[in-house]
């Protein structure tokens, strides 16, 4: 499978971390020297996760020179729906993807990256030939806007790859990896409530809610900082590729101290790790399609580059890929 178009979209409201610290005792030194982020983009009335992964898919389109109605699946990593049932079907119905399925995957931070490589499975397969491939969440709605370990650190957004069949020799999928571990899901959560209410005679039922997200920042730092660099180091080695060819370092937009001590342990020089968490904090499955987007409209992805990719987070769950750009085809 070649990647032929990428496109994004963000909410239009941006909150600095200076007036953040009008919510939380917090400061924008504190959240710079710590993380990075300098501000955030929050959906706004009338923006959702459709609407958001929508626009990036028709961005996507346009660049890729497809119409909607030559998609065969859709596939929407988020873990903030706009409905549990799926939120895919409604980004085919905005954008008109009539012949398309399309479906939900949910793998928090990991979620695009996993998406990506199951949709490269069914191109391989030859069940698709067109696939677009989304990130979008919302995560504005699931943090606790009193918890500055958290609020602090998390955006809304949306970005898309457009996915296209191709001759083997072209393919842009070198090597993957994929990784769970649930021994360790207590570190980073967004968990349904164990409320019970009574239902009939003796029974209750357990009503619906989900707590905030909650997170052990540290934990999630150690984990992200000893497993990208792990997931990454097996995939060069597995093709031989050395880390001083890579164009680019596509990481999960957490922190820019794990983007940080992943490109030290490669001595990949700063110019060549893609990094925009300063302006949007970590959007989850969208940091990824994202940045990629930005870099490759803004030209510093070209086509034939080769990008070392990782996204990492909430399961726990992470994984790598190392990807080449190809950009339309003719
Ligand atoms: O996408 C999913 C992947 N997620 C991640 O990769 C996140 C990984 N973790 C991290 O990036 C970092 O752990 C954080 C940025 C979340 C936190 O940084 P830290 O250096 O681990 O800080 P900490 O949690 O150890 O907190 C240090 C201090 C604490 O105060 P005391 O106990 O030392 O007095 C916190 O209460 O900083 C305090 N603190 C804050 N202070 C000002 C925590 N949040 C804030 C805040 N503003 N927003």
């Amino acid at each position: 499978m070649a990647l032929v178009g990428s496109g994004s979209a963000l909410p239009s409201a941006s909150i600095s971390n200076a007036l953040l610290g009008h919510r939380v005792e917090t400061s924008d030194e504190w959240i710079r020297s710590r993380t990075g982020i300098g501000s955030r983009r929050v959906a706004g009335a009338g923006e959702t996760v459709t609407s958001l992964a929508s626009a990036a898919a028709l961005a996507a389109l346009e660049q890729a020179g497809w119409s909607a109605a030559e998609v065969d699946l859709i596939l929407l990593a988020t873990s903030s729906p706009d409905d549990l049932f799926g939120t895919a079907p409604r980004v085919q119905a905005a954008i008109g993807a009539h012949a398309a399925v399309a479906f939900d995957l949910t793998a928090a931070c990991s979620g695009f990256l996993f998406a990506l490589i199951t949709a490269s499975q069914y191109i391989r397969s030859g069940s698709f030939e067109r696939v677009l491939v989304i990130g979008a969440d919302q995560l504005s709605r699931w943090v606790d806007w009193d918890d500055r370990s958290t609020c602090v650190l998390f955006g809304d957004g949306a970005g898309a790859v457009a996915l296209q069949a191709c001759e083997q020799a072209d393919d842009g999928l070198l090597a993957f990896r994929m990784r769970s571990d649930g021994s360790r899901n207590a570190c980073l959560t967004l968990a349904q409530t164990p409320e019970h209410r009574p239902l009939v005679a003796g029974l209750t039922a357990q009503v619906g809610g989900f707590a905030p997200i909650h997170m052990n920042g540290q934990e999630v730092y150690k984990f992200a900082v000893r497993e990208v660099p792990a997931v990454l180091s097996e995939l060069l080695e597995a093709t031989g590729i050395k880390a001083s060819t890579l164009d680019w370092l596509l990481l999960h937009q957490a922190n820019q101290r794990i983007l940080d001590a992943v490109a030290d342990r490669f001595a990949v020089p700063q110019q060549r790790v893609l990094s925009n968490l300063g302006l949007y904090g970590n959007t989850s499955a969208a940091t990824i399609p994202l940045m990629l987007d930005e870099a490759v409209r803004d030209g510093r992805v070209q086509p034939g580059h080769l990008l070392a990719s990782s996204g990492f987070g909430a399961g726990l769950s992470w994984g790598g890929a190392l990807l080449r750009w190809s950009g339309r085809l003719a």
